[in-house]
């Protein structure tokens, strides 16, 4: 039952997961405990004081689980076991236990809309046409349309037995057939067992796809370079995350976020409005497409363009809908280097400047490992030098073939790439990520940028985080634009009751003169801030 003290005054349910700050951790490059070169439980145990120091309430754990790592855990072998790389079961218990001894939450990873190629579910259903187990994944006797994969090529691959099977992503991820009950109910029952052991709910990975337009219509020409807005808009999508939370996420008290790859405003409500009972949010990802083109490319942002995301989300999800806030993951490139100043000068201010952005914007924030550091991209120059089978893939299909210059690809990557995220922490000057060999080099710049250097900008998101923690209208309160064309600067209000903040962000590396008010702010990331704003000033204002 809700009762008053349970509803804001601009009418939000108060739930601890819109209150929360979450923080992710990419295991592989978090912190390596036992030398050999990849990140593991017991390494996140060692670290949980820096984690816990920003004063951070979710941890999100990307894949833990036993995987053959074609795309780095997102391909899933066993959903019971945990990476051998990473550690035992005994070390995720472990794990789970200092978290809430530390006075956080868990929530890890579901990716359900696909397995591992070597799941035994998918080794037994491409065994045979009439194995029980056939129908547990999308099998054709001929490849029944053009849809393409999100990591490049067909999305349909001919197996040894004439047929075909779906996978939306590579062909090591066949997709789940999410239309036969025993798929859900077995997804249910792991989704299960890792609530009983206490974790706190799920990050769901690429979720709105699970549903599949059986009749398999060809791609529409305008959505042929985007067909993530095909795939996440299938006939039975809202049933099956109905029946998921009825079934399983109802008996726990547990949060869950969606990753809606593919999901425009307009359709968020459908996945987050709490009166449907589906997910409690999702990860719009309309802010880290603001510097792609139609064609997924890297195109030159505009500030005008990212207000006017928040903007629109705001307008577009009322008080039944709560949204997230992010602007990096393992999936992106580094905050820094994308929406701030990573040059020497700036790169400081600019990071504090994101952290303010983030930390007051209304919405769950999720903060990616590193970025509290201050952690820029680096610049590839050769192939051999990337990890992830995205870019891979891209090499091969698109340069290789000559549709693409290498210095182009690469200038597209060095925007955009994945690895730029998923490089080691930078734990010390030396390196301090590892006392064996890397898996994957960390960013040529450790000496310089890393967690020790980054004190100042981590002390600031924990400033950040408290002041959130400590004002419900940094939380709930309403949120207003009062800038929305000026082209450097991001100014809003958030308002709840008779509480009103004023935040004004320079977006810029040039001072500009905007209207602040008189006294001092009650954060801010330069000293002496009043006056003019000077390059990258961020300000937070009390206004009552
Ligand atoms: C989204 C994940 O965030 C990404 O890392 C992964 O490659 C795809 N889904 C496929 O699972």
């Amino acid at each position: 039952m809700q009762t008053a003290d349970m509803i804001t005054p601009n009418g939000y349910v108060r739930r601890w997961w819109k209150a929360a700050v979450v923080y992710q951790v990419y295991p592989r490059s978090f912190y390596d405990s036992n030398g050999d070169g990849i990140g593991d439980l017991r390494g996140i145990i060692a670290k949980l004081d820096h984690i816990k120091g920003l004063g951070v309430d979710v941890i999100w754990l990307s894949p833990h689980f036993d995987s053959p790592n074609a795309d780095n855990g997102y391909d899933i072998r066993d959903y019971r076991r945990v990476g051998a790389e990473f550690g035992t079961m005994a070390d995720f218990d472990d794990l789970l236990a200092a978290i809430k001894a530390a006075g956080m939450r868990l929530i890890i990873d579901l990716v359900v809309n696909h397995t591992s190629d070597e799941h035994a579910w998918f080794a037994e259903s491409r065994s045979s046409r009439d194995n029980p187990k056939r129908d547990y994944y999308i099998w054709s006797d001929h490849k029944p349309n053009d849809w393409t994969s999100i990591f490049g090529g067909s999305a349909w691959t001919q197996d040894a037995s004439g047929d075909w099977y779906l996978h939306l992503f590579d062909p090591k991820q066949p997709d789940l057939n999410w239309d036969n009950p025993a798929v859900r109910h077995d997804v249910y029952d792991l989704m299960r067992f890792w609530l009983d052991k206490g974790v706190d709910g799920f990050r769901m990975d690429v979720i709105p796809f699970i549903s599949k337009d059986k009749s398999f219509p060809d791609l529409p020409e305008d959505l042929r370079a985007k067909p993530q807005y095909v795939y996440a808009n299938g006939p039975y999508v809202h049933d099956y995350l109905h029946e998921m939370n009825r079934d399983v996420l109802s008996q726990y008290d547990v949060m869950t976020v969606g990753e809606a790859f593919g999901v425009t405003l307009v359709d968020t409500p459908k996945l987050i409005d709490e009166r449907r009972q589906e997910l409690d949010m999702i990860f719009q990802f309309a802010a880290v497409e603001v510097d792609r083109g139609p064609d997924g490319r890297w195109r030159p942002w505009r500030l005008t363009d990212l207000k006017a995301v928040f903007a629109r989300q705001d307008a577009a999800l009322d008080r039944h809908c709560w949204p997230t806030v992010f602007l990096s993951n393992h999936d992106n490139p580094r905050i820094v280097s994308r929406f701030g100043d990573d040059s020497q000068q700036w790169r400081e201010k600019s990071a504090m400047l994101l952290a303010t952005l983030i930390l007051t914007m209304k919405g769950t924030p999720f903060i990616y490992q590193g970025d509290e550091m201050g952690l820029t991209n680096r610049a590839f120059s050769d192939i051999s030098q990337f990890n992830d089978l995205w870019t891979l893939n891209a090499w091969r299909d698109e340069v290789e073939s000559g549709q693409w210059r290498p210095e182009a690809f690469f200038a597209n990557q060095n925007r955009l790439s994945r690895d730029h995220a998923r490089m080691p922490i930078p734990w010390t000057a030396e390196g301090g990520f590892t006392t064996g060999t890397p898996w994957f080099a960390l960013n040529p710049n450790f000496a310089e940028i890393n967690a020790t250097t980054g004190q100042d900008i981590y002390d600031h998101y924990a400033r950040l985080i408290a002041l959130r923690h400590a004002n419900p209208a940094l939380i709930y309160g309403d949120y207003e634009d009062i800038a929305p064309d000026h082209p450097q600067i991001f100014a809003y209000r958030r308002t709840l009751g008779d509480t009103s903040f004023l935040i004004i962000l320079n977006f810029s590396s040039e001072a500009v003169a905007f209207d602040c008010p008189a006294r001092a702010p009650i954060l801010a990331n330069d000293n002496g801030s009043t006056g003019e704003l000077a390059g990258w000033d961020a300000r937070i204002y009390r206004l009552d």
